[in-house]
């Protein structure tokens, strides 16, 4: 029986919280009609909304409520930005103005999409279940052409689907530049079968620069694996920063790439830099900070996990005839403690879990003057900058950052200084 549950909070994953469960899609300020949905993870359903927040919007997106893509369509933007600046707030002080998307829909580069048993293609709701994405508003219309295409082809070739772990059909990652217009299709199965890979370039070499399959043998729901084949290209073209980039279809890149031309801005802006410091640019991807900085330092040292993204990286350098960039694979934890030379300067953007505590501890020997820290992952930051402190590191500015409108993700870029 539903019960009355006015929402006072927000939790750490952006749900509303009320009577000590959390609401996905209630905001603070409403008055719901509630249930439990799950008793053990303290989680809600809403049932009906008895008074929205004044803060509510329509949401623009058909299927809004059901998809857990952008759980706060529902809010205007600027109560988005009131409750991310607050968050950030709560964690750090004060800080400066978030600094919003340049635009609101439409803003993303790259959707991994999961395949249903019923040939559904979409993203995961709660209970696992794939909602059938028709048409999402924050890619492109080329991007949801594409999607369909792809449905009605595994459709059409009848192919199994993964589920339970049976069958072969797992995800389907769109990749698209929006500075420059070309768009790249990866392909992620089960190793139970073959993906006619040809077929289906067939069907998209006239919407796609490339398709590519890719076996995914973890039983984790992760979109990406060992690549088997590519038919076109295997990576896409941007531009970002001024600086030409080849991003290849399996590595990490900002999403939103307008807004990441702020987190570039911020950093530069906040770097004092005389072109004299060395610069060490931890998980450094494609190299799209450390490549950007290049021209204000006298060289930038990159450490980055993915072999792909480095070759890469040292490719886009090449690229943009920039030649004090290098950049060497591996783990940071495991090739930042025989790092031997002096950094002036460290830029880190680690994955959502943070820092690694043998990264942190070589951090507080290295003694670099400034440490930059942007992060996805605010509250994971808050943990790894307490520790920096105790080197005797203080925060110099705080700039959050909205690079995801109508979810609770953050982006805030740190400046610490000795
Ligand atoms: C948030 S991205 C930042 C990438 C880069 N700064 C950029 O803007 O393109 C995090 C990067 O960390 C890399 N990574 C993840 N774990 C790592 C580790 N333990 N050591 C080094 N790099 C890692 C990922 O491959 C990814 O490229």
């Amino acid at each position: 029986m539903p019960k009355t549950v006015k929402i006072t909070a927000l939790d750490d994953k952006g749900r509303g919280l009320g009577e000590g469960l959390s609401y996905p899609f209630a905001y603070p300020g409403d008055e719901i009609a509630g249930e439990i949905a799950n008793k053990r993870k303290k989680t809600g359903r809403l049932v009906s909304l008895i008074s929205g927040s004044p803060d509510r919007q329509t949401p623009p997106c058909p299927h809004f409520g059901r998809c857990g893509g952008c759980p706060w369509q529902g809010l205007k933007y600027e109560a988005q930005l009131r409750l991310k600046q607050a968050r950030v707030e709560s964690l750090f002080g004060e800080c400066r103005s978030i600094i919003p998307s340049p635009d609101l829909y439409y803003y993303r580069n790259r959707m991994d999409y999961a395949f249903g048993p019923d040939h559904s293609l979409g993203l995961k709701a709660e209970g696992n279940r794939i909602i059938n994405i028709e048409k999402c508003l924050l890619m492109s219309e080329a991007s949801n052409t594409v999607m369909a295409a792809l449905r009605h082809f595994v459709q059409s070739a009848n192919l199994d689907i993964y589920y339970q772990r049976t069958g072969l059909m797992r995800h389907a990652v769109i990749r698209e530049g929006k500075n420059i217009d070309n768009l790249i299709v990866n392909i992620l199965t089960s190793d139970q079968g073959a993906f006619p890979l040809a077929e289906l370039w067939r069907e998209l070499k006239e919407k796609t620069a490339g398709v590519s399959w890719g076996i995914n043998l973890s039983l984790a729901d992760r979109s990406y694996g060992e690549l088997r084949q590519t038919l076109g290209r295997d990576h896409y073209r941007e531009v970002l920063g001024g600086l030409h980039y080849q991003v290849p279809v399996q590595s990490f890149f900002q999403t939103n790439i307008k807004a990441a031309e702020n987190i570039l801005t911020t950093v530069k802006s906040l770097i004092a830099a005389d072109g004299a410091e060395t610069l060490l640019d931890l998980y450094s991807g494609t190299g799209s900070i450390g490549l950007y900085l290049s021209r204000s330092v006298k060289k930038v040292i990159g450490i980055e996990e993915d072999k792909t993204a480095v070759a890469l990286s040292l490719r886009n350098a090449e690229l943009n005839s920039i030649g004090n960039f290098s950049a060497v694979a591996g783990r940071a934890e495991d090739v930042l403690p025989g790092f031997r030379e002096k950094a002036d300067l460290v830029v880190v953007d680690p994955p959502r879990p943070g820092l690694h505590k043998k990264v942190l501890q070589k951090l507080g020997e290295l003694k670099a003057p400034q440490i930059i820290y942007v992060s996805c992952n605010p509250l994971t930051q808050k943990n790894d900058v307490e520790v920096l402190k105790t080197f005797g590191y203080k925060i110099e500015v705080c700039q959050p950052l909205d690079l995801f409108p109508h979810t609770p993700h953050i982006e805030n870029v740190i400046s610490l200084r000795l």
